[in-house]
């Protein structure tokens, strides 16, 4: 079975709209520890734009599964990373106006750079996965440069219209995995996942952990939100 990997980024992002302390990302990570997540994910943004720089130390101090830090190749990022030490870093493109990753590592475009912070990572200890599409010429290239997984991006599966063309996507991702695997490299997915379509996904052979955030915070706010009005009355009450 797949390990489930929580991104809290999305917490951070409520949080930060309003510049305040709640709600905080690390009681979301213990919360999400509690109902059984087997990793904590958080992306870094260089520009800091949800998770902040405390978030990770405390972080760091306080989750007791995997906790996997999402990244560019910035450098300033790459030195906090080194310090932090989280048990993986997963290296993601990253564009400051785009409203999530919207594609995978161009690797094969950027052997060098790529290749220097994995050697640095690795360095400190890190497990290093690379976020790619299911393309076969950029998977060849993060195993070159001695990756030690991939997590293949599944939005365009997420993305594709219910049928042929979601199973079409299905079926890229079911060879890329197989090549990844090939390689000696741990499989990984996300992005885009939902209660609704992560079944085929969790399916895939070798796959070994799923990275998703925002179905997940998404329906947090819908179970959760009856309870939060009900406990406000009261106090007005
Ligand atoms: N994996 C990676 C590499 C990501 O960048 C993201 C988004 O931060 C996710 C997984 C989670 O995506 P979603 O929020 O759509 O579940």
């Amino acid at each position: 079975m797949a390990e489930l990997g929580v991104n809290i980024d999305h917490v951070a992002t409520v949080r930060q709209a309003r510049r305040t302390y709640e709600p905080d990302p690390v009681w979301a990570a213990a919360l999400a520890e509690l109902g059984g997540a087997d990793g904590i994910t958080l992306h870094l943004r260089e520009d800091r734009r949800h998770i902040l720089d405390r978030d990770l130390e405390l972080l760091r101090q306080t989750v007791t599964v995997k906790l996997n830090l999402e990244m560019a190749c910035d450098e300033e990022v790459v030195r906090i990373a080194c310090n932090a030490k989280p048990d993986q870093a997963t290296l993601v493109p990253e564009r400051r106006e785009e409203v999530t990753t919207e594609g995978g590592l161009d690797v094969a475009g950027n052997r060098q750079r790529v290749g220097e912070v994995i050697g640095r990572l690795q360095e400190a200890g890190i497990v290093v996965s690379l976020f790619l599409d299911p393309v076969d010429e950029q998977i060849d290239t993060a195993a070159q440069l001695g990756a030690d997984a991939v997590e293949l991006h599944t939005g365009a599966y997420a993305l594709a219209a219910r049928g042929n063309p979601q199973q079409e996507q299905l079926v890229a991702l079911t060879a890329a995995g197989q090549r990844v695997r090939a390689a000696g490299m741990v499989l990984h997915a996300g992005h885009g996942l939902t209660y609704r379509n992560v079944k085929p996904v969790a399916q895939i052979e070798g796959i070994t952990e799923l990275n998703i955030g925002h179905s997940i915070i998404a329906r947090a706010i819908m179970v959760g939100l009856q309870q939060a009005v009900r406990e406000m009355k009261q106090l007005i009450a």
